[in-house]
C-alpha cells in the first residue's frame, strides 16, 4: 500500500509502546498470555520494523540476528482491521532487505500453523515437524536470502 511507510525503529522510540501494545493484542492476548509475563531484554539487541499509517503503527516485525550469517524473524503482527492488504508481505520484503543489506544469508522463523502458507508465498520452506511454542503449533522455515540475491 502506498500510504503505508515502513521503518526501523527501536526499544528507545516512541512507537515502541505501540509495537508492545500490538504484539500484546495479536501474538498474546488472543492465546490467553501476556508480555508482561515475558523477559523482553532482547528486544533490545533487535531490528525493529514497523508499518505505520498516519502515526500509528499497524504492523511489526522483529529481525533477531543468531549468527553472522543467520537472522531469525519473529513478532510479526498486523493488525485485524489493516489484514489482507499486503502490509505483512510488505514488513517482509523490507526486513528481507535490511538483512541482505547487513550481509546475512539465511532467515529462519518460528511460523504458526494458521501462518504457514503466509509465509510459503514468500518462498520459506518447512525445515522442522511440527512443535508447540507458547502453547500451540508451529513449524521452523527458513530461506535463503543468497537465493533472493540471485534473482
Ligand atoms: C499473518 C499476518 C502477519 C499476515 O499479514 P497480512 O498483512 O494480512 O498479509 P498480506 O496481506 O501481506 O498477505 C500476503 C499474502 O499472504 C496471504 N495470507 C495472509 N495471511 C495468510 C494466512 N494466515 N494463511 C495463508 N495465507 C495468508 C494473503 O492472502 C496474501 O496472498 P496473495 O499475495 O496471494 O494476495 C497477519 O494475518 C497477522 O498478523 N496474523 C495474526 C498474528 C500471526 O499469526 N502472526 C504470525 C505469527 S508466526
Amino acid at each position: 500500500m502506498d500510504d503505508i511507510i515502513t521503518r526501523q525503529v527501536n526499544v528507545d522510540t516512541p512507537e515502541y509502546e505501540q509495537v508492545w501494545e500490538l504484539r500484546e493484542a495479536l501474538l498474546r492476548k488472543p492465546i490467553g498470555l501476556s508480555l508482561k509475563d515475558e523477559d523482553l531484554s532482547d528486544d533490545a539487541k533487535d531490528i525493529i520494523l514497523i508499518a505505520e499509517k498516519g502515526g500509528k503503527v499497524v504492523g511489526c516485525l522483529m529481525l533477531q540476528p543468531k549468527t553472522d550469517v543467520l537472522i531469525k524473524f519473529r513478532q510479526m503482527a498486523v493488525y485485524h482491521e489493516w489484514q489482507g492488504k499486503g502490509i505483512g508481505a510488505q514488513l517482509m520484503h523490507a526486513a528481507e532487505h535490511i538483512a541482505v543489506m547487513h550481509g546475512y544469508k539465511q532467515v529462519v522463523l518460528h511460523a504458526r500453523i494458521t501462518a504457514k502458507d503466509f509465509y510459503a508465498g514468500l518462498d520459506y520452506i518447512v525445515t522442522s515437524d511440527v512443535f508447540t511454542e507458547v502453547g500451540i503449533d508451529h513449524v521452523v522455515m527458513e530461506k535463503k536470502l543468497t537465493d533472493m540475491i540471485a534473482q
